[in-house]
């Protein structure tokens, strides 16, 4: 028998009560026969993304951890709100660092979105910016 896909979720808020940190938890649960669902490594410690310091030393530790998570994937889910009609700064930072990584973790990747959020459009926005 195959091995199991293997897709990570990552989650845009870093609140303790965070619906969507909630959701992608809740992932692992209703993953379907045949799928593991496993949140990525935390891009909370992301420094801003600073192409000088890519430049001289390279990506830093944590964010190589994530890339290859995403690599490793045979998909990701990225769980997020929506601030101000966008994604929230820690992702967007989070996914500036690793789309500038070599070998490129999202070439190829299937990747689905989804948003929580108390607002009638439910984070329509943010979906759209990420896509
Ligand atoms: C800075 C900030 C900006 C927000 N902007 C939006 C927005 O544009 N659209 C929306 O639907 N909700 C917005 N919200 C409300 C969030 O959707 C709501 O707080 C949500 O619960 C946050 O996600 P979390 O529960 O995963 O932390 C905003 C919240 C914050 C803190």
């Amino acid at each position: 028998m195959a091995d199991k896909l293997n897709v990570v979720s990552i989650y845009g808020s870093l609140r303790k009560a965070s619906l969507n940190a909630a959701l992608a938890r809740a992932l692992q649960k209703l993953a379907p026969e045949g799928m593991v669902i496993t949140p990525a490594p935390s891009w909370a410690g992301f420094r801003i993304y600073n192409a000088d310091v890519q430049e001289s030393s390279g990506a830093p530790a944590d964010v190589t951890a994530l890339a290859e998570a995403i690599r490793k994937a045979d998909g990701v889910i990225i769980c997020t709100p929506e601030y101000n009609y966008g994604m929230p700064g820690g992702l967007k930072n989070a996914l500036d660092w690793v789309s500038r990584v070599k070998d490129q973790p999202f070439k190829d990747k299937p990747l689905a979105i989804q948003s929580a959020s108390p607002g009638p459009l439910g984070g329509a926005r943010v979906q759209y910016q990420l896509r």
